[in-house]
């Protein structure tokens, strides 16, 4: 054998350790479905490496090891489209869609059979990227649709790009590949954690992370950030006929292209307008940001014939889901006292609608985050507010500064009680004994579902009982007489009654019960479990050392150390003693065997504001055999309705799905 022959022999073994490694690459990333285990896909990469670092004469760019081989650019160059790329007209009314069909039914004529392929509307960045004989060549932003900008060297870093097409498939001598680039909602949410840690400027949203990621002059930078590809169509191919839409994903997927798993084919548009619905549902569920669906005539040849007005093709349409983010004015800041003390900035802003609810507050987090946003009173603002989650202040708009913008200062004493406050890292807290906004929190906390239980104390009746001075503990609860609470505003004899029903009910509990109820720093629910099995009552608890709280398992230095402070504190003895003197007696253990399958196979959906925290409803749920669900179906069993519902509760009513509010769920979970 000459040494011709050996080095082919190389040439070959390397070419076949690179189909090796693209297709599990694929397999990995695109499908999400590893054919072998971590170990032997860093084997066969190391294995390549090495001869390539033997022989770097054969590296070739499609290699798997040249993902972030070029240096840092000055700046990026331009790319001019072969066929330019359109945008889309998007409509947000179901009247709106139905006059796309009819639109596109005249225009083809009505005999015709129409097929759609509906998409999700990913909430990322248009790229092109362009294949030569089935080899990553040049990738591109969209630019003004024409010319874009060069950035084929950040893009060949994103894992789910293919570096070459796979390879049982005939390469094209040209295929321009279309899609979205953007960034996995989660891992967004690790790199903003880690940004913010590192003292760096965070992204307002994912898809401003992936854009700030894609156009990074140094690929190893975009190579580190967790950037993602959807394909939903081509540029200029050669070499190939598509007869449809349908068909062109198909292609893309074999090839080893990620197509999203929610593209379907309709040929009624009610079904699509159904679609709609079901993928707005679950929106939240997924781990992208999509903000609508796209709507396209499946035929290519209907495509060509319905053609394209200025600069979007007629045969397709954005349907976008309603706007989760508006713009707003921030007439004040004000700070909230919670229950552990901590101030956080709230702007109250001119009311504002979105997604069918009014919002006239948003959270600012903390203090640093109200920094790094620079929100000022008189800005106008981004306020998101997205499924159930509290709505927050996204960000600025600067441009709109008119110069009489106030900036807020966080105060140096509570507002509320005028105690010194003190900074844990991000966190600015009360440190007042008596806060009554502290005090509010904490007697809602001990009256709430999964502590003790008492019903009808809502949070107006406690702010009254508070700000009159009649209750200050949440021990007092249990002195409050018939009287003192008809003096309280809207407050009616049955109601009263009741109160104090609830409350002498409330004092027969379990121990674990009055733990969790007491409110002591990160002390949840779980960890009131754990304390009120490793103790046989409170004096014992109460008396435990730091020693032998960090023996428990889960107990770690942090949780023990609250402990020990909650009962050195001067307000708990007392608090104690009161509990004691009403009459709370509790059992060690909760009776729940009888109970506990009185929701068996049952599904719950819950919509809109209610008095407990999600977390607490679904895990009520779950303890008692039933299911929390997040989109509703003629499956869901109940839609549990709170204040401001969203669009579940027309759609329950639609289905016929029994809905009920908060006071018929928790009679319900308490069976
Ligand atoms: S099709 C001719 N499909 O939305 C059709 N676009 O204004 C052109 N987008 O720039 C685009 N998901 O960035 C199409 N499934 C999808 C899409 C999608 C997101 C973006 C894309 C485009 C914009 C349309």
């Amino acid at each position: 054998m000459g040494a011709g022959e050996g080095k082919e022999a190389i040439k070959r073994y390397i070419e076949d350790l690179r189909k090796k490694i693209h297709y599990h690459n694929y397999r990995y990333y695109v499908l999400d479905e590893p054919e072998i285990s971590d170990v032997e896909y860093d084997r066969l990469f190391k294995d390549l490496e090495e001869l390539e670092a033997k022989y770097p004469e054969l590296i070739t760019q499609d290699s798997p090891t040249q993902r972030v081989g070029a240096k840092p650019l000055e700046e990026f160059g331009t790319y001019e489209h072969s066929i330019p790329m359109l945008s889309l007209s998007s409509v947000t009314q179901e009247s709106e869609v139905r006059e796309f069909d009819e639109r596109v039914r005249r225009a083809l004529g009505s005999e015709e059979a129409i097929e759609y392929v509906v998409e999700p509307k990913i909430d990322g960045l248009a790229m092109e990227l362009v294949y030569e004989n089935g080899v990553f060549r040049a990738g591109s932003t969209r630019g003004d649709g024409k010319t874009g900008e060069n950035i084929t060297q950040n893009l060949r870093t994103i894992k789910t790009i293919p570096l070459r097409s796979l390879s049982d498939a005939l390469p094209l001598p040209l295929l321009e590949v279309r899609g979205e680039v953007f960034m996995p909602v989660g891992k967004f949410k690790e790199l903003n954690a880690e940004l913010g840690k590192r003292g760096m400027k965070m992204f307002a949203n994912p898809r401003n992370a992936a854009a700030g990621s894609v156009r990074q002059l140094d690929p190893r930078v975009t190579a580190s950030r967790p950037l993602d590809f959807f394909t939903y169509g081509l540029g200029l191919v050669d070499g190939k006929e598509f007869s449809s839409h349908w068909e062109i994903l198909d292609y893309l997927q074999k090839v080893g292209f990620k197509v999203s798993p929610l593209v379907r084919r309709f040929t009624a548009i009610e079904d699509v307008i159904k679609y709609h619905e079901e993928v707005q549902e679950g929106r939240d569920e997924l781990d992208y940001e999509i903000d609508g669906i796209v709507v396209k005539v499946n035929s290519i040849a209907q495509q060509d014939r319905l053609g394209t007005i200025s600069r979007s093709p007629r045969w397709a349409i954005a349907y976008k889901f309603p706007a989760r983010e508006e713009f707003t004015r921030v007439k004040d800041i004000v700070v909230q006292v919670g229950r552990t003390g901590a101030l956080t900035p709230v702007a109250v802003l001119v009311p504002v609608q979105i997604g069918g609810v009014t919002v006239r507050r948003a959270t600012l987090h903390n203090e640093d985050e109200l920094r790094r946003k620079d929100v000022r009173v008189g800005d106008t603002v981004v306020v998101e507010r997205a499924g159930d989650v509290i709505p927050e202040v996204v960000s600025v708009i600067k441009s709109k500064r008119a110069g009489a913008e106030r900036e807020f200062k966080m105060p140096d004493r509570c507002p509320v009680c005028g105690a010194e406050v003190l900074k844990e890292g991000p966190i600015v807290r009360c440190i007042g004994v008596s806060c009554t906004a502290q005090l509010k929190e904490r007697i809602n906390h001990f009256v709430s579902l999964r502590a003790m239980n008492i019903d009808g104390l809502g949070d107006k009746v406690i702010e009254q009982l508070v700000d009159r001075n009649k209750v200050s503990d949440a021990a007092d609860l249990f002195f409050l007489t018939n009287r003192d609470l008809l003096k309280l505003e809207r407050m009616g004899e049955k109601s009263a009654r009741n109160i104090l029903k609830a409350l002498e009910k409330s004092k027969q509990t379990t121990f674990s019960r009055v733990i969790h109820a007491l409110g002591i720093r990160h002390v949840g629910e779980h960890t009131a479990s754990l304390l009120a099995d490793n103790f046989s009552d409170m004096d014992a608890l109460r008396s435990a050392s730091y020693e032998y709280l960090v023996s428990i398992p889960e107990i770690g230095p942090e949780v023990a150390k609250s402990i020990i402070l909650f009962f050195e504190q001067k307000g708990t003895k007392e608090l104690l003693e009161k509990l004691e003197r009403a009459g709370v007696w509790y059992e060690q253990k909760e009776k729940v065997a009888e109970d506990e399958e009185v929701l068996e196979g049952k599904t719950f959906v819950f919509t809109g504001r209610i008095s407990m925290p999600r977390e607490e409803a679904k895990s009520v749920v779950e303890r008692l055999g039933g299911k929390e669900v997040s989109s509703v179906s003629k499956k869901t069993d109940y839609v549990v309705v709170g204040e401001d519902p969203g669009s579940k509760l027309a759609k329950a009513k639609k289905l016929g799905v029994k809905v009920i509010n908060e006071q018929e769920f928790r009679a319900m979970v308490k069976a």
